[in-house]
């Protein structure tokens, strides 16, 4: 009888020597985007007090991730991803329970997330784990000076980030 693998994935906190796993895993999940170096955000989240990475180990092997933390106000949670020749048996749910628990013991009472609202698969996944939209609109500015991929470049401006 195959391995009841709800039972077995273990998590723990993401380590320094966990990095390049993690965006190996990130990755796989199609996750990774020209815009964002994974690096920098594991390790910005890995230093901050109010925010942290969990890691789901399975058989010895990462399998799924999470970064996760909160503004003094609200939780949050960015790059929940489990491999895919793990879907389906419920580690979504268990490595999502882990940054709820996190954010519990942090004392935060609500974490807030953004889907994109074309990803009916990952509304689905959160709906099932009893979020619910918040009839909200997403508003973002760039801090950096960079140009923001969602807003249209004006005539003569350059749109590579
Ligand atoms: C989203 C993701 C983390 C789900 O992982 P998973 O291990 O397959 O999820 P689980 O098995 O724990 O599923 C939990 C629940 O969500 C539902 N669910 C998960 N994926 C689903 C899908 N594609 N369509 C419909 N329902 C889905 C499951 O049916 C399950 O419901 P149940 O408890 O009622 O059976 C995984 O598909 C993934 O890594 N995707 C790519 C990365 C990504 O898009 N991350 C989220 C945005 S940051």
């Amino acid at each position: 009888m195959m391995p009841d693998p709800r039972e077995k994935m273990q998590i723990r906190e993401l380590t320094n020597g966990d990095i390049e796993s993690v965006i190996s895993l990130w990755t796989a999940c199609g996750l990774t985007r020209p815009w964002n170096n994974p690096r920098e955000d594991i390790e910005f989240a890995l230093a901050g007090a109010a925010s942290t990475g969990l890691v789901g180990v399975f058989d010895g092997v990462i399998v799924a991730s999470v970064l996760v933390g909160h503004d003094g106000h609200r939780g949050a949670v960015y790059y929940v991803s489990v491999h895919p020749d793990h879907r389906g048996r419920g580690l979504g749910g268990q490595i999502m329970e882990g940054a709820e628990n996190w954010l519990r013991s942090q004392g935060v009472w609500k974490l807030n997330l953004l889907v994109r609202q074309a990803n009916d698969d990952v509304l689905k996944f959160y709906d099932a784990l009893g979020y619910s939209d918040q009839a909200c609109v997403a508003l973002g500015k760039r801090l950096d000076g960079r140009p923001d991929r969602h807003v249209p470049a004006k005539e003569g401006q350059k749109t590579k980030e």
